[in-house]
């Protein structure tokens, strides 16, 4: 499966929905989730992410590897997000700040 990871906190840029042909992704107030019963594996989400927040399982860094498990517990979660939508105004801002985890909104 592909896993969405911290950086996608609060720049939430919604380019990896537009791509996925099985609509794995699911949105909540700042960040998004990929349903792992539902991802094909078809790569197609991870170069599309501005923030590269998208990882394959498979090259996930070990200091990555809970959000293996918080995906799978958002998705089930939150709501299909299939369109692109406006980033929030100060995604670019948020791109690479660090700890970024004690903010996310459930
Ligand atoms: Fe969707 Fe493909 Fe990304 Fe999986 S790898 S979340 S199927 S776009
Ligand atoms: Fe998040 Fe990147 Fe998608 S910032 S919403 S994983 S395009």
């Amino acid at each position: 499966t592909y896993v969405v990871t911290e950086n996608c906190i609060k720049c939430k840029y919604t380019d990896c929905v537009e791509v996925c042909p099985v609509d794995c992704f699911h949105e909540g107030p700042n960040f998004l989730a990929i349903d792992p019963d539902e991802c094909i594996d078809c790569t197609l989400c991870e170069p599309e992410c501005p923030a590269e927040a998208i990882y394959s399982e498979d090259d996930l860094p070990e200091e990555m590897h809970h959000f293996l498990e918080l995906n799978a517990e958002l998705a089930q979660q939150w709501p299909v997000i299939t369109e692109m939508k406006e980033p929030p105004p100060d995604a670019e801002e948020w791109d690479g700040k660090p700890n970024k985890l004690e903010l996310l909104e459930r």
